[in-house]
């Protein structure tokens, strides 16, 4: 079996949330929302090392205390100005520590409702694929593309439609191969870059409840998840 590692980007500055913090930071049951994904990651017994990118001007990571995590945990302020290119530094400052063949899962420190039950059924579901895959959302809503002014212009079929969310994962080596031939401010998860290789990766059905935070409502969502399942400790 090969090895797993984690690698979280969490180097966006901006917050659509509406807040002067970075959402990542954003306070979450009293804790930042980053330390959600690390801790569920980090727990995992396939999961030998967590990686988070930061950005180097990052300020905000230090106010934290993650001794909680150990040296399982390893900060890497190397975030670039897109996503991608936060995942891409990511992985070369994983250096010789993991392999080209070892398994690379890519989560979103704005997705902090992540559970173990998803977690495990992904690493189970990808195995040793050829490709490897990500967990995803059959779509349910019927999906309308609009104009400018919230007029529709169309009702587009969902069959066959899905939502991605993260964790993604794959070898390292695909994953750099295929980051390094995309235009990065186009690439919006890491899975297209590798569709844009040829492959095809694998889907592994996922919850509603591993939502990204995005908007002020998605906060108070994650919060009522996250909650919950603290009640029911
Ligand atoms: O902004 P968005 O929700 O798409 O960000 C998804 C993830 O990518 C977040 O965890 C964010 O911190 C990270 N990111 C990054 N570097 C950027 C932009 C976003 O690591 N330049």
């Amino acid at each position: 079996m090969m090895r797993c590692v984690a690698l979280i980007p969490a180097a966006g500055t901006g917050s659509r949330v509406g807040d002067e913090c970075p959402k990542q930071y954003l306070t979450l049951l009293g804790k930042p929302m980053l330390a959600y994904s690390i801790e569920v990651l980090i727990n995992h017994p396939r999961i030998a090392t967590v990686f988070v990118v930061v950005a180097p001007e990052d300020s905000w990571f230090e106010r934290f205390n993650w001794s909680e995590f150990g040296s399982e945990l390893q900060v890497v302020r190397v975030g670039g100005a897109t996503r991608s290119k936060s995942v891409t530094r990511g992985l070369k400052a994983m250096g010789d520590a993991v392999s080209p063949d070892d398994w690379v899962l890519v989560h979103d420190a704005a997705r902090p409702c992540l559970s173990n039950t998803l977690l495990d059924r992904l690493i189970a579901g990808i195995g040793e694929d050829d490709v490897g895959g990500l967990l995803a959302c059959r779509i349910a809503d019927t999906i309308k593309s609009a104009d400018t002014h919230h007029r529709v212009i169309e009702t587009r079929s969902r069959h066959g439609l899905w939502g991605a969310q993260t964790p993604q994962m794959f070898r390292r080596g695909l994953l750099e191969r295929a980051l390094s031939a995309v235009d990065s401010e186009e690439i919006t998860d890491d899975a297209s870059a590798v569709e844009q290789l040829g492959y095809q990766p694998l889907l592994i059905e996922s919850e509603v409840e591993n939502l990204k935070v995005t908007y002020a409502g998605d906060l108070r969502l994650a919060q009522t998840i996250l909650e919950s399942r603290r009640d029911n400790q």
